[in-house]
């Protein structure tokens, strides 16, 4: 497919899934089963809208992301802005109610999802300067920050902890089943169970996870750190835009410290596995987190190549006709078929895998990944996963991920 044609197909999703509400405007991943706004999808939606020239759109996308952030800093990630539907059974397994009361405030979810912000505003920023931009975004952006270092680091580290499986962006990823203490086969109804008892528990102790929610859930997820460490970078960057030195400063030295603790206490053998801090382990299930080190530029050139060759180009493995695989083909758990996190492919996976690979001089095998994203579309439109060996949609229709291959270059 020519890049022209992909761009006229994604502004038509785009279009189609973008909402206003109260002088504010969003776009929703999907108008069906997420007919709200989600904080990274908003990090995505904004990169892709920038990769359409619409500037503005990226623009309006952001401010309605930090619209809403909690009394604590936290940027929540669903900003609900219309009332969600009552009395009839939505969302994907039905109980879209019962979820959003979970929360236990209006408007919004209490959690967050992992921290992309910064590094957005940064690229919108990089490609075309506005301070005006930059003003109504950067004191979200440092409280938000300041939040999750002074809030989610409690295991006496520089990592973060996320509270619920959802934070991490991968609602039922294997990764969780055993601090969701669940086997590897199990409904998905059962694995929601779980996550409402957890935001129940949160708003319990009052969103304060480092004085409770830890006793129940705490992880220190491999890819949110490392989009943390990022994240510190690119405020850094905007700080000094800003003339903000302590911010600059304290900004860099943290970065430093989360990157000395994610190779001390988050790489075991030759990955890096998330720790949970509940059952003091590491989690060995191999999910396409375990490429996020490519990502965040954590190896050197030889151990870049061993994960390439022995785990991506692995076909029993991550290597499928439609790569990559959320879910490695050998655990227990791999579910390929509407198995969500446990198996299908994903395009933010995609997207962080090309980039990562890009970063370390794989171009042939990220533009392997590029060219099957777009089979992907082509064979199966914008779907929400996709089945790794058939390439078959599954999920959300008119979902907006796909557009992320606009910016696989
Ligand atoms: C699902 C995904 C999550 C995404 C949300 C909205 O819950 O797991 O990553 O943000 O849908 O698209």
């Amino acid at each position: 497919m020519s890049t022209e044609k992909l761009t006229t197909e994604v502004m038509a999703i785009m279009g189609k899934n973008r909402r206003e509400t109260a002088g504010f405007h969003y776009t929703v991943p999907s108008p069906e089963l997420y007919p709200f706004q989600w904080l990274w999808d908003s990090c995505f939606h904004a990169l892709i809208l920038l990769k359409c020239g619409q500037i503005e759109q990226a623009h309006q996308e952001i401010y309605s992301a930090l619209a809403r952030p909690l009394e604590n800093g936290l940027l929540p990630h669903i900003n609900y802005w219309r009332q969600p539907p009552t009395g009839e059974p939505w969302g994907r397994e039905h109980r879209g109610d019962v979820i959003t009361e979970a929360w236990s405030i209006e408007g919004s979810s209490s959690i967050t999802q992992p921290p992309i912000i910064a590094n957005t505003v940064l690229r919108l920023y990089e490609a075309h300067p506005s301070q005006d931009f930059l003003e109504a975004t950067y004191p979200v952006l440092c409280n938000h920050f300041e939040y999750l270092w002074q809030d989610r680091r409690f295991n006496g580290d520089s990592l973060l902890y996320i509270i619920n499986p959802d934070e991490s962006g991968e609602d039922n990823s294997p990764r969780f089943d055993q601090a969701v203490d669940l086997p590897a086969k199990h409904s998905a109804n059962e694995h929601l169970d779980r996550r409402i008892e957890l935001m129940r528990q949160n708003a319990a102790c009052g969103f304060r996870a480092n004085k409770c929610m830890s006793l129940h859930f705490g992880i220190a997820d491999t890819p949110f750190n490392i989009l943390f460490r990022e994240g510190l970078e690119s405020l850094a960057k905007l700080a000094q835009v800003m003339g903000d030195a302590a911010t600059h400063e304290s900004s860099l030295e943290r970065a430093e410290q989360v990157e000395h603790d994610l190779r001390t206490f988050l790489k075991k053998d030759e990955l890096f596995l998330s720790y949970d801090f509940v059952s003091k382990s590491h989690i060995e299930v191999k999910t396409w987190a375990i490429f996020m080190p490519l990502y965040g530029g954590l190896l050197n050139d030889a151990e870049a190549k061993s994960l390439v060759d022995n785990y991506l180009l692995n076909q029993e493995l991550f290597y499928t006709p439609f790569s990559v695989p959320s879910t490695a083909k050998d655990e227990p758990a791999y579910d390929s078929n509407d198995g969500f996190w446990r198996g299908p492919v994903w395009f933010a996976p995609n997207w962080f895998i090309y980039h990562g690979l890009k970063r370390y001089g794989f171009n042939d095998v990220a533009e392997e990944i590029k060219q099957k994203s777009l089979l992907l579309l082509e064979h199966s439109g914008f779907r929400e996963q996709y089945h790794p060996d058939t390439g078959e949609g599954q999920g959300a229709h008119d979902f907006t991920w796909g557009g992320l291959v606009l910016d696989m270059c």
